[in-house]
């Protein structure tokens, strides 16, 4: 991904300000000071006609709508387009000075600003103009699209002469003549159509206002657009209305008096049949005229009262980054300007800012911009999940067609049709079911809305369960696994495989939850779960088919790079030759065609990685440390939906400044436009994975089932990061310094969290406080070499079994298999000695070797301890420091026993439950997360070089036994070294 990373604003907690008129700043800015209710999207161009690069007014989930057209089509393939579509102008408001029109490309412009206020809602511009014959002109124009009447948007333009008295001419208009964008071949752009599709009906002007009717091409939906006008000045005026094809305009002209100040409020309202079948007219004319009576400044002041509270629940306070803060605040503005709140529409991909990706709603808004409604505007999540019901019926159909059983929810639709003409990449998305289901389940069990299950979410998760059951197979040559085959993952850049983990893993969860709610409402409410159940003709047997489904899910885990297969064919493609691709060909899409990409090992985005964030609870942090590792040098980042997740990931496993580069990349992914398409619209995933990455990245939240656990750490440039949730009815408070984290409980009953795997429960009106500076708080061992001295006596044993082989064995070679297990070191001496045997044979001979190091170790007692290792375990015992052992050893329990230590030991690494072993940090991090250290506050020691790499690899601080071992944080000649004091002076 490019990295413009050039602001055009100047920092400002609160305001996004354009300081000079730049005409090639206009069409970025037609995007970044659009303004939108959830239902209005007007585009941020000007009022006058001059300067512009789209003119875009959308409504939410007012679209036209064509049949697809394919080359070859198929059965099943989706029929119709449905496309957003540009509506009717009505913010346009032309001033002429004497005849000559304003225009900021002519004349001189003596002062300009414009600043999206995002605690009041309002787009302001302030301009002093001076006209080519020489008047000069101030202006001061404020615009809002009403949060509380969903219909309204108003502009109020002042207008002065300054130093002469001048002629001015207001002329106020409603503009039918407007397209759609045209497409280019960027297929994120949306679809052009042919000629006018907007057919105008009737115009009708009355006095101060008018008001035009139109009526799509094909659909014959009806559209209305009303305004009234208000003029206030002391100065002398005329009103008039003109009318032209299309266009309907009142027009004031007014003797401006020097110095006097006019001003025109104007009120604007749309209304569409797909809202109401009433006089669609008379709704439209009746809402502008009561919004003329009211005034401008009343609908000022509900704007700052909707915002004051909605900042309220919402903010999120950074201290020491004002970029970042200021780009949060115009993502999280932006977002709530999309959503659509009426339960009939949901959260377009670009927002209402653009066309692109057609004003449909995809997987984005369930996965990536929900949880931020969820835990901040719980109703307006439930508005959005509403939608989904809305559209079950034609999910149900959808998976009909595609011969299944149960609901299929569209991957692109407005309606609830699927849309999407590329099926590889859209109904082959699968997902979509489960993304769906996860984020109802996240909104349940955050917001405890149990009447929303039994009304509509528990039809909804029955449907998908359903529809998984008689998607996948139990399939004989996977060992009976039940098998989802032929389906896209989120990842793009692979398509049509079977077992995509990510969809498998999802539909596990889908169906499990099926299973448990299904059981819940039986016994807890008999009578729903039967109106339920015999409205969409469920058999108890099916909930039995969802179970076992679920259970013997194939889930593709590969042994030999301990990681979980993006797929089953996933391992077994080449590598995409990445240092081959010159910079200009990213994005892939737009330079491979789909099967030259999908034929290699390369990522739009991630996918193992993002199952492993939504469902941390089912991976360990060494299989997730392992699985960043090896797809994040795949990931292209050309979807904007990846840099926030690989934000999210990379701080978990404790890659703070990988996190942090990639969170750069989300927070102000729009206002700096980095990905250079913001012209077309915003990212509305991206904006609301910035919201993820605060809470889920750095404050590491993790939510399960209701709980929540946190495990936070501020990137290095942050002093603070502050921030409100509502949590069933709760509203707590997470403030993270560097030092430590408060939670404060603002309201509703004592609750419990869980920091750092330790439960703490948090009282009414109370804050808690918790230590997170950075300190040593836990040491883990190895224990060979260590500890004591066992590193001689395996030494011996090897020695003994390489001579009775005949394979040359010295200390060199000794070193090369320190820390490394039984049956891996007898592979490298074998490598060494060029001798081959089977597995049975290997059996016997490390078996042999353990015997002879057994009879050595056999005498072992508490003196053997190494010099200073008693001291040093005591010591850190007495500060309160834990203490672990990561030895490979399977013998490193009785060591143990044999030392008489096990009392100063917290806790012991299995070895048997290593999947893979040093250098891989695994070992190391199995013992921190049993102890619930953060990495970062953990020592490791170890006398062997795998040992080194596992624990730095762990993100700890090394500690290494031996002169040889450099790369060590502290590398010491021997245990006589190893002192308390000592480690903490290193350490800091
Ligand atoms: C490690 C030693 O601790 O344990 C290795 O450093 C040894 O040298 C390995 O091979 C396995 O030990 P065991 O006791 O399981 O054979
Ligand atoms: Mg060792």
């Amino acid at each position: 991904m490019k990295n413009r990373n050039i602001s055009h604003y100047p920092p400002d907690e609160w305001k996004i300000i354009e300081e000079i008129f730049n005409p090639d700043m206009i069409p970025r800015n037609e995007t970044i000071f659009a303004l939108g209710n959830g239902y209005i999207g007007m585009g941020g161009d000007y009022e006058e006609t001059s300067n512009f690069f789209h003119r875009s007014t959308y409504l939410n989930g007012f679209y036209e709508s064509e049949p697809i057209i394919y080359g070859e089509a198929a059965y099943g393939y989706a029929e119709n387009r449905q496309t957003i579509l540009n509506v009717t102008n009505g913010r346009i408001i032309e001033l002429f000075v004497d005849n000559e029109p304003f225009d900021l490309s002519t004349g001189t412009i003596l002062r300009y600003k414009r600043s999206l206020d995002m605690k009041n809602g309002q787009l302001i511009r302030e301009v002093l103009w001076q006209s080519p014959s020489g008047k000069r002109i101030e202006i001061r124009v404020i615009r809002i699209v009403l949060f509380n009447y969903k219909h309204l948007a108003a502009v109020s333009y002042s207008v002065r002469s300054t130093d002469k008295d001048a002629e001015l001419i207001l002329k106020s208009c409603l503009d039918g003549n407007v397209r759609n964008q045209s497409r280019d071949s960027d297929p994120r752009i949306g679809t052009s159509f042919d000629g006018q599709i907007l057919k105008h009906q009737t115009t009708i002007l009355d006095g101060t206002g008018a008001t035009i009717r139109h009526v799509t091409k094909n659909t014959h939906f009806n559209l209305v657009c009303s305004m009234e006008n208000q003029l206030a000045t002391r100065c002398h005026y005329t009103v008039k209305t003109e009318q032209s094809e299309n266009q309907a305009a009142v027009i004031f002209s007014i003797d401006a008096g020097k110095g006097e100040k006019i001003e025109l409020s104007k009120y604007i309202a749309y209304y569409t049949s797909l809202d109401d079948h009433d006089d669609l007219i008379f709704l439209a004319q009746d809402e502008v005229r009561l919004a003329k009576e009211r005034g401008f400044q009343y609908f000022a002041s509900c704007q700052h009262q909707f915002l004051n509270t909605f900042w309220e629940k919402s903010d999120i306070h950074i201290e020491g980054d004002i970029a970042v803060q200021q780009g949060l605040r115009f993502n999280l503005f932006h977002l709530l300007q999309s959503a659509g709140m009426d339960g009939k529409t949901s959260i377009p991909a670009k927002g209402l800012t653009g066309e692109g990706y057609e004003g449909h709603y995809f997987w984005d808004t369930e996965i990536y911009v929900l949880p931020f409604f969820i835990y901040c505007n719980p109703h307006t999540a439930r508005k959005i999940l509403e939608y989904r019901y809305r559209i079950l019926d034609k999910a149900r159909q959808r998976a009909c067609i595609m011969s299944q059983k149960g609901a299929l929810f569209p991957w692109r639709t407005i309606t609830g049709e699927e849309t999407s003409a590329y099926y590889p990449a859209g109904t082959a998305q699968y997902h979509i079911n489960a993304d769906i289901i996860y984020a109802m389940r996240k909104y349940i069990d955050t917001v405890g809305d149990l009447d929303f299950l039994k009304a509509s979410g528990a039809e909804m998760l029955f449907e998908t369960a359903r529809f998984w059951v008689s998607l996948g197979d139990f399939i004989p040559g996977k060992d009976n696994r039940f098998c989802l085959n032929c389906v896209t993952g989120p990842d793009e850049y692979t398509a049509v495989v079977n077992n995509n983990t990510y969809t498998n893993l999802m539909a596990k969860e889908n169906l499990e939850y099926a299973v448990k709610i299904a059981a819940w409402l039986k016994k807890n409410d008999p009578g729903e779960f039967k109106r339920i159940t015999g409205k969409i003709e469920l058999l108890e047997s099916e909930i039995d088919e969802w179970k076992k489904a679920a259970e013997g899910m194939f889930i593709h885990f590969d042994k030999e790079h301990g990681i979980y297969a993006q797929d089953d064919s996933f391992l077994t493609k080449a590598v995409w030759d990445f240092p081959g691709t010159p910079e200009d060909n990213y994005p892939l899409l737009l330079h491979y065609h789909p099967l030259v990409i999908y034929r290699h090992q390369v990522l739009k985005q991630p996918d193992v990685v993002l199952a492993m964030f939504l469902q941390g609870n089912r991976f360990s942090t060494a299989e997730k440390k392992r699985c960043f590792d090896y797809y994040d040098p795949l990931t292209t980042g050309d979807s904007s939906l990846s840099p926030c997740i690989q934000s999210i990931a990379a701080a978990e496993i404790g890659y703070t400044e990988i996190a942090y580069d990639y969170f750069m990349k989300t927070a102000r992914m729009d206002l700096d436009d980095i990905n250079g398409n913001v012209k077309y619209g915003v990212h509305t995933a991206a904006m609301g994975s910035t919201w993820l990455s605060l809470v889920y990245g750095f404050a590491g939240m993790r939510d399960y089932e209701g709980r929540l656990y946190f495990n936070p750490r501020l990137p290095e440039p942050w002093k603070r990061l502050r921030f409100r949730l509502i949590v069933q009815g709760r509203s707590l408070e997470i403030d993270i310094g560097k030092e430590s984290v408060v939670y404060t409980l603002h309201s509703g009953p004592d609750f419990s969290i869980t920091h750092r795997g330790t439960e703490t429960l948090i009282s009414t009106g109370k804050q808690v406080k918790v230590d997170i500076s950075p300190k040593i708080e836990a040491v883990i061992f190895d224990l060979d070499g260590v500890i004591t001295d066992t590193a001689e006596y395996h030494y011996q044993a090897w020695k003994k079994l390489s001579d009775m082989l005949k394979i040359p064995f010295d200390r060199k070679l000794n070193e090369s298999i320190k820390g490394v297990s039984r049956m891996d070191s007898l592979n490298i001496l074998l490598k060494h000695g060029g001798k081959v045997f089977s597995n049975e044979e290997k059996q016997v001979l490390t078996d042999s070797k353990n015997e002879y190091y057994k009879s050595l170790i056999k005498d072992i007692t508490h003196g053997d301890l190494l010099p200073c290792i008693d001291a040093l375990l005591k010591d850190l015992r007495a500060e309160g420091i834990k203490i672990a052992v990561a030895s490979v050893s399977l013998n490193a329990e009785e060591v143990i026993k044999r030392l008489q230590i096990e009392d100063l030991i917290d806790f012991r690494v299995d070895p048997s439950v290593v999947v893979k072993t040093k250098p891989d940090p695994e070992i190391f991090l199995i013992a921190a997360d049993k102890l619930n250290i953060p990495y970062r506050n953990c020592v490791g020691i170890e006398d062997a070089e795998v040992g080194i790499k596992a624990i730095k690899s762990a993100g700890m601080f090394s500690v290494g036994i031996g002169k040889q071992l450099k790369d060590a944080d502290w590398s010491i000649k021997d245990t006589t070294e190893l002192t308390l004091s000592g480690l903490k002076e290193h350490w800091a």
